[in-house]
Parts: C-alpha cells; sequence; structure tokens
C-alpha cells in the first residue's frame, strides 16, 4: 500500500485517470474533465468512458487497461456507486497510488459494507481511497483543479480540508470571491480511508501553505488526530471549524456523513490543547485565511508584551477589550513605557498602555511614537489604531504605514494597523492589504490577526511532555474490576472502588465496613466520632434517595440507631437488596470541593475532567477536559485554567489549597483509566482539597460490559 509518506502523489500527480468521464456538459464526469483542461494541469489527463471517442480534445479510453502507462498517480471515480468496486477491480490491473471516489451511496446512507469492501480490495493492491462522498482535488503545485466546483480557483497559501462537499464547493467559490488564494481544497467525504491526519501530515510541511483550515463534522481516529495536531500546530496555524456545536446541530451531523459528532465542549476543549484555533463560524475561518498572507510577511512575536498606539480614547478601550478576549497580553510596566514614549507624546496625551497620543495627533507624531516602540527591546508586538480626524493630514497616513511597516519588519517585530473614518482609510486599507501590510478596518480583526501569531509562538515554545508512570499494582485493579464483570456487575461497590483508590496512592477518607451492629460501633470509636454510615449494596446506587446514609452520627446510641435505620430503608427501598453491609466512614472536614473524573471518550478515547465539585457540579459546569496522557504541566493547566481557580488559590484571607497533591490526583485517575481497559469512567465528587493534601471522599467507577 501506498506509505503515508507517499501522500505527496495525492498533491503532485503526475498523471489523473477520470472514470466516468463524460462528453455530457451536464454531468459530473464532464465538470471534472472540463476543470482539469481549464485549470492548466500539466501532467497526464486520461478520460475512461466504453464510448470512447474525444472528450474537450483528450482522448478518451474505453477501458482502464487500455491506457498507455502502466502507473497512474490518481483514478477519479465519477459513476454510480453499485459500479464502483468492479471499476475498483478493473483499476488493479494498473499500478494506481490513489482513487479518488466521487460517488455518493456508501456508509453516509448505510451502505457501509460497500464502502469497507471498496478499501479492502484498494488496500491489497497498494491504493489508498479518498472519499468516498466528495467533490475531489485542487492542490496548486501541479495546478490541478479535479473537482466538480468552480473553475477559478486562485492560487494561494491557504490549505483548506473539509468533510461536507457542499460547503467545500461553496467555499471554492466564497474564497475567490474574497481574493483568498489556496494552495489546496481537498473534500474527505465519508473518510473511509484518507482522513484528516493523512493530509495534516503532508501539509505541515508543504511550503505552499501558510495555514490550514479544516471543517469537521466528526472524529474517527481522536488520538491520532490529536498526535497529529500537536505536531502540525508547531509548524502553521490550524484553524478548525467544528459543526454540532447545539444538539440540533449534532444530530444532524450524525446523520450527515455517517459519523458520529463526539461532545462539543470535549472537542472545543482538545482543539485547545493541541494548539488549534476553533473558529465559530466561515466567515471568521475564511478571514483568518486571508491574514494569513500576512503571515508571509509578518515575524512572530518575540515576548508578551503589546502595545497599542492610538489617537483615539475609545478606539484604545475598544482594542484593550479585544486584547482581553484573544489573549493578547498588554505591556504595563509604567515607568519604562514612560521612558519610552515621554519625547513621543505630548503632556496631554498618555504613556500609559493604550498609548494615547490624543485627537491632536499629527503624523509626525504617530512616526515618533511607534518608532520608539519599534526601538524598544522590551515591546513585542505594536498595535496602531487610527481614527479620522481633521488635524491629521490623511495623504500621509499611507506613508506612515508603508514606513512603520518596514521599519518594524527590519527588527523582526509584528506591527499590525487598524484604520477607522472614512472612504479615504476605507481606500487605504484595500491598497495596503494589497501588498500584505496588515491594515484592518476592525480594531477587533487586527488584534484577532495579533492573536494568531501569539498562538503559532506558544505553539512553538511549548515542549511536548514526558509522561510519567505512577508505580502502582495494575494487575490488583486488575482483579477487582474482573471480579465485578464476572457477576455481570458493571460498577465497583463502594469498598472495591475505595480499594482501586488506595492501591493508586489516592487518600480515601478512614472507613470500614461494618457487617453488624457490634462491629459498628467499633469501628465507629475506631475512626473517631462524628461519622457517617452509609448502605454497601449493588443494588442500591443512590443511596440517599433510599435513607441509606446517615451524617453526623455522634456517639454509640446513634450509631446502633443509625445502623438499624439503613438497614430497614433500604429493605423498604428494595426488599430484594444483597446488603455487603454498612460503611462507617470519618466525617471529613470541610475544604474546597473539586470533582475530578476520567473516562473513555468515542471520539478521543480516553479523557480527564476537573472543575469545580459539589452539588453543584451541574449548575456551575465549571469544567475543563484534556485528552489523556497528560504530564504534570498540562494536569495544573488544568487545574489553574477553571473560572474558580481564585478559590483554590485561597480568597479573602484563605491559604491557597495544596494544588501539587490536587494534581497528582488527576495524573492517577488519568493512568487508571488508560491502564485499566474495562474502566469506561471513573468519577470522583467530591475530592476535597485542604491546605495540605486531599481525601477523595466519593467514588464511582463505572464498567465496560461484556
Ligand atoms: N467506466 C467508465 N465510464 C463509465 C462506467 C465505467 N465502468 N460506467 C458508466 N460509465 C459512464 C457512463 O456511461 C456515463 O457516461 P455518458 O455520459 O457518456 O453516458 C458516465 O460514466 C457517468 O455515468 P452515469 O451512469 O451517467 O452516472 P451520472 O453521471 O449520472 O452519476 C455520479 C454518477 C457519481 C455523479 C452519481 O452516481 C453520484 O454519486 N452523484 C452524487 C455525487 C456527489 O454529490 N458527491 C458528493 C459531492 S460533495
Amino acid at each position: 500500500m501506498t506509505e503515508e509518506s507517499d501522500i505527496v502523489s495525492l498533491f503532485n500527480p503526475k498523471s489523473i485517470v477520470v472514470i466516468g468521464a463524460s462528453e455530457n456538459p451536464a454531468k459530473i464526469g464532464y465538470s471534472i474533465i472540463d476543470n482539469i483542461a481549464s485549470g492548466g494541469y500539466s501532467g497526464k489527463v486520461y478520460p475512461v468512458n466504453p464510448k470512447g471517442g474525444y472528450i474537450l480534445g483528450y482522448p478518451v479510453y474505453k477501458e482502464i487497461k487500455d491506457i498507455p502507462e502502466n502507473e497512474i498517480d490518481i483514478v477519479c471515480i465519477s459513476i454510480p456507486a453499485n459500479k464502483v468496486f468492479s471499476a475498483v477491480q478493473e483499476c488493479t490491473q494498473k499500478k494506481v497510488k490513489f482513487l479518488v471516489i466521487i460517488t455518493s451511496g456508501f456508509s453516509e446512507i448505510g451502505n457501509t459494507d460497500e464502502e469497507r469492501k471498496i478499501v479492502k480490495l484498494a488496500h491489497k493492491h497498494g491504493m489508498r481511497v479518498l472519499g468516498p462522498n466528495m467533490f475531489g482535488i485542487y492542490t496548486k503545485s501541479v495546478s490541478l483543479n479535479a473537482t466538480f466546483g468552480p473553475k477559478n480557483i486562485r492560487p494561494g497559501s491557504v490549505a483548506i480540508l473539509t468533510q461536507s462537499g457542499a460547503l467545500g464547493i461553496g467555499m471554492i467559490g466564497k474564497t475567490s470571491a474574497m481574493d483568498l488564494g489556496l494552495s489546496t481544497i481537498v473534500s474527505m467525504g465519508n473518510k473511509s480511508d484518507i482522513d484528516e491526519t493523512d493530509l495534516l501530515e503532508y501539509l505541515a510541511d508543504d511550503p505552499e501553505t501558510k495555514v490550514i483550515i479544516m471543517y469537521m463534522e466528526g472524529v474517527k481516529n481522536g488520538t491520532k488526530l490529536i498526535n497529529v495536531l500537536k505536531k502540525v500546530t508547531k509548524q502553521k496555524n490550524v484553524i478548525v471549524i467544528k459543526s454540532g456545536r447545539s444538539k440540533r446541530g449534532a444530530m444532524a451531523t450524525a446523520s450527515h456523513t455517517g459519523s458520529l459528532a463526539g461532545e462539543d465542549a470535549v472537542f472545543d476543549a482538545i482543539m485547545k490543547q493541541c494548539g488549534v484555533i476553533r473558529a465559530e463560524t466561515i466567515k471568521e475561518a475564511l478571514e483568518w485565511g486571508i491574514w494569513s498572507e500576512f503571515m508571509l510577511s509578518i515575524p512572530l512575536p518575540k515576548g508578551d508584551n503589546s502595545i497599542i498606539i492610538t489617537n483615539g480614547g475609545g478606539l484604545g478601550v475598544l482594542a484593550t477589550d479585544a486584547c482581553e478576549k484573544y489573549q493578547v497580553n498588554l505591556y504595563d510596566d509604567q515607568a519604562r513605557m514612560s521612558a519610552t514614549f515621554q519625547k513621543a507624546v505630548s503632556s496631554f496625551g498618555s504613556t500609559k498602555n493604550p498609548i494615547d497620543l490624543t485627537g491632536q495627533a499629527t503624523a509626525e507624531d504617530y512616526r515618533a511614537s511607534i518608532s520608539a516602540a519599534i526601538n524598544d527591546p522590551n515591546i513585542h508586538a505594536v498595535i496602531s489604531l487610527y481614527c479620522e480626524t481633521a488635524v491629521f493630514d490623511q495623504d500621509e497616513l499611507a506613508k506612515v504605514i508603508e514606513e512603520k511597516y518596514e521599519e518594524a519588519c527590519r527588527v523582526q517585530k509584528p506591527i499590525v494597523f487598524s484604520l477607522f473614518g472614512g472612504a479615504k482609510l476605507e481606500k487605504y486599507i484595500k491598497e495596503l492589504s494589497a501588498k500584505q501590510i496588515p491594515v484592518f478596518g476592525d480594531v477587533y480583526d487586527a488584534i484577532n490577526c495579533l492573536s494568531s501569531l501569539y498562538t503559532l509562538r506558544k505553539n512553538i515554545l511549548k515542549d511536548i511532555e514526558k509522561i510519567k508512570e505512577f508505580k502502582f499494582d495494575q494487575n490488583k485493579i486488575d482483579q477487582i474490576v474482573e471480579k465485578a464483570r464476572s457477576q455481570n456487575r458493571y460498577f465497583l461497590l463502594t469498598d472495591e472502588a475505595q480499594e482501586v483508590m488506595r492501591i493508586a496512592g489516592i487518600t480515601i477518607p478512614h472507613c470500614l465496613i461494618a457487617k453488624n451492629e457490634d462491629e459498628a460501633v467499633k469501628f465507629a470509636e475506631e475512626i473517631n466520632y462524628p461519622v457517617v454510615m452509609k448502605v454497601v449494596s449493588k443494588d442500591i446506587i443512590h443511596k440517599s434517595d433510599a435513607g441509606a446514609v446517615k451524617i453526623n452520627i455522634k456517639n454509640k446510641e446513634e450509631v446502633i440507631k443509625a445502623y438499624q435505620e439503613i438497614m430497614k430503608n433500604s429493605l423498604i427501598y428494595n426488599k430484594n437488596a444483597d446488603i455487603t453491609g454498612i460503611e462507617v466512614v470519618e466525617m471529613v472536614k470541610d475544604g474546597t470541593q473539586v470533582i475530578v473524573g476520567a473516562r473513555q471518550d468515542q471520539s478521543f478515547n480516553s479523557i480527564l475532567m476537573f472543575g469545580m465539585g459539589g452539588i453543584f457540579v451541574e449548575v456551575l459546569k465549571d469544567v475543563v477536559f484534556k485528552a489523556l496522557p497528560i504530564g504534570y504541566n498540562e494536569a495544573k493547566e488544568m487545574v489553574m485554567s477553571i473560572k474558580s481557580k481564585a478559590i483554590l488559590e485561597g480568597v479573602r484571607g484563605e491559604k491557597p489549597r495544596d494544588i501539587a497533591s490536587l494534581v497528582d490526583v488527576l495524573l492517577k485517575v488519568g493512568q487508571i483509566l488508560k491502564n485499566s481497559k474495562n474502566i469506561t469512567d471513573i468519577e470522583i465528587n467530591p475530592v476535597i482539597v485542604y491546605e495540605e493534601g486531599i481525601k477523595a471522599v466519593d467514588v464511582r467507577i463505572l464498567l465496560r460490559k461484556n
């Protein structure tokens, strides 16, 4: 089979065969030949149709075996679904590298067996499959437009990978209308074989591609996608638009391309973990595409200190808001800024960031202040804003921008401009941006563009962490799990789950299981009052609902009374309940309640969740996710990225919580899940975090069904 590294031939084919080529202009098989011809492809083109003859000047071969060449890079197939398999069989007579199957009517409508049969045959003969159910491929490197979309694709530096064909065709038209140049556009269709990971690996090293935009509906091989994205985002920006955000949207995608949409919050978090920029809309994604053209010319920032220079206070405030939104850090060393801008800013202006040159600012004021920022090594990026005023000689504006842009480039410092005003300014924006100078109409766009440079910088600097394995007895955990499964029980009992925690070295409250009243009293005294008592039964999951939990038990009499009541209530709740005993538990001290969870995810395999816990977890929804495995720094980043992190850091004079121990719990829970093939969910809610240490109070572990 064609190796992954050979995917290069898909983007640089020397020859293309079109099965189902037609001379009927109403047919897709005609459009493909027409697009290939008018796109200026210089390789060999072989239309195939049983009628023979000529299509648009190309001789037509009646059968693939008649083609006077043995090795073919791409065979594009556009014939009805029931004929595709036999056409692929014919392809096996030649040495074909890639099948690009346009035809619909496979897994997207449930015809999965036929799709699998085709891929199996193709693989047996060394062919990789793109599609089926897609519109084709455009690749700038050989000027090949093998799609049935529009003709006029503008060559450029943006790669688009799309799972939806129709949207992709729309994007060809849209990009051309927006003057956005493409290095490639590939429709992935049902992703029966080649998926985004294969294509991303190629595009990461493709010098023609500066930015990659992906439209996705579902994730099939999440772990591979994560690994590839982590590498690609260190080389160039990847922007993802994923549909299925809303519940209704998620249902629509599930039935659209036959793939399953993962939960959006998880997808969103994992894209962030991989350094991907997530676009809300196609418009936003394509705008990033346009800005990527600037990225050919703007250097990456060398540090986090950005400065805003403006002649309008309002515009400055808007820019500050945009910086917060897009996580662009504003320089705040007041003493240094005063020194840097003292000469350039008038006495009634401000040298606080945003640097306010006031409405009286002239071209010379801009020149002086921008130069001051460019020449200050403590400033790493410049955001220059201009609001139209009567005192500024606008004929000078374009000159100032060009001069200062070149000056910034000479010292490898990024600068973006935003102009707000009338027709003349609009004209400058058009003219200057056509020269690849980053000049924007909207201040949010300017800062969003700058933020994508910061994203790339962050991705480049981010170390791929070594994953540390804790030494604990995984075999013992497996034995507990398998014992439960052998009893057709797909969750662990409280004592079993607690044993798993003990094995992993996660502290749990002191607890013992009593089989009778005397034992309960003995254990309560051993643990120390007050204690909590709960039923242990495989038949009673929701213990509180059954009246089988008693708290704050302070003495022997109360233990006996609680024991009797729990037994009575449990049997009223379920008269056949198999009761293992009654758990006597230390009543834990108050602390900060958090939740730690891990589960097997349909799309991304094992994922970890962390957030504020307790009974309000569903209401607060202050949780974050990451795909496993992760190292210490990433786990700590999870803890520090929840909205309520201030509570853990210590508010109102409280001491900070023991974050190191908490991170330890996250990593251990992650390791248990990752290494236990038959545990599907672990949830500890709450984990109580103290100034020193933690306690995993309530542990639930669910198992894989046979
Ligand atoms: N080898 C070569 N040519 C063959 C062939 C074979 N084994 N079998 C049929 N053909 C010829 C046909 O004779 C016809 O040529 P003609 O126009 O000269 O008669 C041509 O191939 C096309 O076949 P036809 O039966 O007319 O099919 P079609 O063009 O109406 O439809 C598809 C074919 C692939 C376009 C259609 O089945 C389909 O899947 N449409 C949806 C495509 C789509 O939306 N994809 C997703 C986009 S995002």
